[in-house]
């Protein structure tokens, strides 16, 4: 998988060469681009930002240098291959294990990363007609801008590809891979500061322990996570059915 990543804090995205996620970009699945968008300006001051037409507080980022480094970043990739792009933005699609399934299976991610109040939205219209443009948001609260939140989804996205993690049998197991939260898990030594082990765990019945398991993820799911549990079901906005 290629992954290209724009920011004006390219130091930021260090931590992907660490750890799991930088064996795989050594090894060569996933093929990691970190590019910085000051770069693609032409001033003595290097300008991303500017203010918001209409008013308001803040900054937002110019197109132009969104403009040169995507058209540059496209351009360097295969034509015949559709890239994703990626913008992470607290009004975005919430990203969730569903979605880090969905990006696992593209041949290209593309991030643009903003900062300040966003980037010019004509950006995103422009790259919608050659990309799959995905706004997506890591959660209900605001970042400071989206290097945080390509970390995020580049490392969620990343150990799904084959050969990542050594054992794929981690994968089936944990938290969201059933649409519930993961059972609580225990290791050596069987009593520590009084505290013990389940004993369901120690006794070597796997049906048994198949069974706590399960009903220790219903009860964690239950308590923390209700909504996991039910859904909301089909709730509309009268008159805006057809909206994007
Ligand atoms: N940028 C700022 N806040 C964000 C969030 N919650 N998710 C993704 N990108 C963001």
């Amino acid at each position: 998988m290629r992954i290209d990543i724009v920011s004006i804090f390219p130091e930021y995205l260090a931590p992907l060469r660490l750890s799991l996620l930088g064996k795989a970009v050594r090894d060569g699945v996933i093929d990691l681009g970190v590019h910085d968008l000051r770069a693609f300006t032409h001033d003595r001051h290097r300008t991303v930002d500017g203010t918001p037409y209409g008013g308001g507080a803040g900054m937002v980022m110019r197109p132009e240098p969104w403009g040169e480094a995507l058209d540059s970043i496209m351009e360097s990739g295969d034509s015949g291959v559709r890239p994703t792009l990626l913008v992470p933005t607290p009004a975005g699609r919430p990203f969730d294990q569903r979605l880090a399934h969905e990006l696992a299976e593209r041949p290209w991610l593309i991030f643009a990363c903003g900062r300040y109040e966003g980037i010019d939205q004509r950006v995103i219209d422009e790259y919608a007609e050659r990309a799959e443009v995905i706004p997506f948001s890591l959660g209900d609260y605001v970042l400071n801008g989206g290097e945080v939140a390509a970390l995020a989804v580049t490392e969620a996205v990343g150990r799904l590809l084959p050969g990542v993690v050594g054992n794929p049998e981690s994968l089936v197991e944990e938290s969201h891979s059933d649409g519930l939260l993961e059972y609580p898990v225990y290791t050596k030594p069987p009593l520590w500061r009084g505290r013990e082990v389940p004993a369901v765990l120690l006794g070597g019945d796997h049906g048994a322990i198949t069974r706590w398991r399960t009903e220790q993820s219903m009860i964690r799911t239950a308590r923390t996570r209700p909504d996991l549990l039910h859904p909301s079901q089909g709730l509309t906005v009268p008159g805006l059915e057809d909206a994007e």
